[in-house]
């Protein structure tokens, strides 16, 4: 069975704006997957939709939603009413890198809305739909902020622990209704991502090797880490008394943080 027949025909991908979401909508379009593209920047997604659909014999549909709010979840629907999700990538994400009380509330609170909430509501919504036709994917992008405490990326590391252990649990409960659950872990990867955070980049991976190691992994592991050194420090974390990780994770986010 080909990745299209597995997870076909329809991928939607949140996040599809940068990053590692572009990234995804790239691979899944050589992949002939149609696609449902969400971010809140329509411009870009476009763009992408237009090179996509001139390169691939594809389909592609743009929703222009704003994951923070509590109204996105009728603008996906309408979007996808009439066509099969197979696979779910819960990619949209951002963090917010300094002192927890010099942070904005508001945008802690949205970074809990888009980084945990919007992929419960995704997941639910679209796991059913999967586990009737008895067959799907649901990625869950997380992260090695996933394995450590991070001071001064407090909420960003917890809201990443959280979807670890959702794709985690969810991939034992929904087997037996066909869907594959992954956590995709990334270690420091080149996008927006640390600028728009306030942090700087470390041995940053290219977003190719981190997206194609996420849809290789899908329905044969739980989680995927991509990047040995990233495989390392997990495995030297597991090693280590949580006091310390703290401790040294204060230390270095101390002096990643650009603002
Ligand atoms: N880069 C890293 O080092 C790294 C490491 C580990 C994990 N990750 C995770 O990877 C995922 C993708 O991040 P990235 O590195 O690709 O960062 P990015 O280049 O900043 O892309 C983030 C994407 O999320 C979307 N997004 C953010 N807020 C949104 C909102 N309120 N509503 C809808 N979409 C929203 C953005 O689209 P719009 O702005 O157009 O809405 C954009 O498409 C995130 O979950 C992140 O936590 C990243």
């Amino acid at each position: 069975m080909t990745f299209r027949d597995r997870y076909g025909p329809w991928a939607l991908v949140t996040g599809a704006s940068a990053g590692i979401g572009t990234e995804f909508a790239r691979q899944l379009s050589e992949m002939g997957l149609n696609l449902v593209l969400v971010a809140r920047r329509r411009q870009r997604m476009e763009d992408l939709a237009r090179e996509l659909e001139n390169r691939h014999k594809i389909q592609l549909r743009i929703v222009t939603a704003d994951l923070s709010q509590p109204d996105f979840l009728p603008l996906i629907l309408s979007a996808t009413e009439s066509i099969d999700v197979g696979l779910l990538i819960n990619n949209a994400g951002f963090g917010v890198a300094s002192r927890f009380l010099e942070h904005d509330l508001e945008k802690e609170l949205a970074l809990l809305d888009v980084n945990c909430r919007a992929p419960v509501i995704l997941s639910h919504v679209f796991g059913r739909q999967m586990a009737q036709r008895k067959r799907g994917g649901i990625i869950f992008v997380s992260s090695v902020s996933a394995y450590i405490a991070t001071p001064f990326e407090a909420s960003y590391a917890a809201s990443k622990v959280y979807e670890l252990f959702l794709a985690e649990s969810l991939g034992y409960e929904l087997k037996k209704d066909g869907v594959d659950v992954l956590a995709l872990c990334p270690g420091s990867t080149d996008t927006e991502f640390h600028e728009i955070a306030g942090s700087s980049a470390v041995a940053a991976m290219s977003v190719q090797p981190v997206v194609e190691l996420g849809l290789k992994k899908l329905g044969k592991k739980p989680v995927a880490i991509p990047g040995w050194h990233n495989r390392l420090l997990v495995y030297a974390l597991k090693l280590t008394p949580r006091r310390m990780q703290t401790l040294l994770a204060g230390r270095v986010m101390g002096n990643l943080v650009t603002r």
